[in-house]
């Protein structure tokens, strides 16, 4: 359970933020995908970490997606949860970050024979002890794989009922095209009904009609990505109007060929247009950063002064599942820095 208001904490580094957007499983490092190799007996196709490395070069989403669930087979036990996590967390404190909120794919281990309660104790462990090792306080999103079946998602939310303490939303993510948010308009009525929040990735590969649907049929309370709504100019007055955050990874859609170049990505014309949208590192292993260090990327690609960043701070914590007075206090850290 969340623990009461935390300290305010002067903080010289990076701007305090929340991560709103990341895969834990994306946070897999080639070194530490090795050692559990080792531990667990997996085979890994590359000779090296190098090698590995030298792998991450993609297309699209889906070919970033082939590795990203190949590498899993690495993550068996509590421990292996709990040492990803931990390594996630401790990179966080680095970058500023004050408060995360973590996805994780079960169907991705489940279907590999790792019960969903290893998956879940693991995360939990490390999370716990995140308040108190690294001052950042965390929210658990279990998200489900749009491209299985919308049975195998409800069954999967089943399963994770016993768990549900632990969990603040659900989300929505793998290949988008082709699988649109109507296609899981039953678990995300039974995730509500549990009084949990509402996420899924809309509009990063995925027409505007995806977005409408993720709002209209599914209730969503945050979109993840987003980014194809500027083809629809009412989508755009709506989100506005709205203030629903948009929870943006401008490395990732670089990586994933969403937009050729930094340069060209359209978070300036997105702030501009009032939109509430925030920065993440999405899959940061993967994708050439972490959250601070898609922070520098965009100031120094597109131009964002000291008051653009602030506001992208700001919005990460306006955006963020926290109570009110957790709010105020992270609020505040963004302005005294
Ligand atoms: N799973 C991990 N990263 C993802 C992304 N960027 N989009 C959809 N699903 C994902
Ligand atoms: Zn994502």
């Amino acid at each position: 359970m969340p623990s009461p208001t935390p300290t305010p904490i002067a903080t010289p580094g990076p701007l305090p933020k929340a991560e709103l957007h990341l895969h834990i499983e994306g946070t897999l490092e080639p070194e530490l995908a090795f050692a559990l190799a080792g531990r667990n007996g997996v085979e890994l196709p590359y000779a090296s970490e190098d090698e590995l490395r030298a792998a991450y070069s993609f297309s699209d989403l889906q070919s970033f997606l082939n590795l990203y669930y190949a590498l899993m087979a690495v993550l068996r036990t509590q421990d292996d949860f709990a040492e990803l996590a931990d390594a996630y967390l401790a990179r966080a404190r680095q970058q500023g970050v004050r408060h995360a909120e973590i996805f994780f794919d079960p169907q991705a281990h489940t279907a590999r024979g790792v019960p969903i309660g290893t998956v879940i104790g693991g995360l939990s462990r490390a999370l716990d002890a995140a308040e108190e090792t690294y001052g950042i306080t965390t929210r658990l999103i279990m998200c489900f794989l749009r491209d299985e079946s919308a049975e195998s998602a409800v069954e999967t939310f089943e399963a994770a009922r016993p768990y549900l303490d632990r969990i603040t939303a659900v989300g929505l993510d793998s290949a988008e095209v082709g699988h649109p948010p109507s296609k899981f308009r039953e678990v995300y009525a039974l995730a509500r009904e549990a009084g949990l929040k509402c996420v899924a990735h809309a509009g990063e590969e995925g027409p505007p009609s995806y977005v409408w649907e993720a709002l209209d049929i599914l209730g969503v309370d945050r979109i993840d990505h987003g980014v194809r709504c500027l083809e629809d100019e009412a989508l755009v007055a709506r989100l506005v109007a709205e203030q629903m955050p948009l929870t943006l990874c401008p490395l990732s859609n670089v990586r994933l060929r969403v937009y050729d170049r930094l340069q060209d990505h359209p978070l300036p014309s997105m702030l501009d247009a009032g939109l509430l949208v925030t920065v993440n590192s999405d899959d940061p292993a993967y994708f050439g950063g972490y959250v601070d260090d898609n922070f520098t990327a965009v100031r120094d690609a597109l131009g964002l002064d000291d008051a653009a960043l602030r506001t992208l701070a700001r919005n990460s914590f306006r955006a963020a599942f926290l109570d009110e007075a957790t709010r105020e206090v992270y609020l505040k850290e963004v302005d005294a820095h």
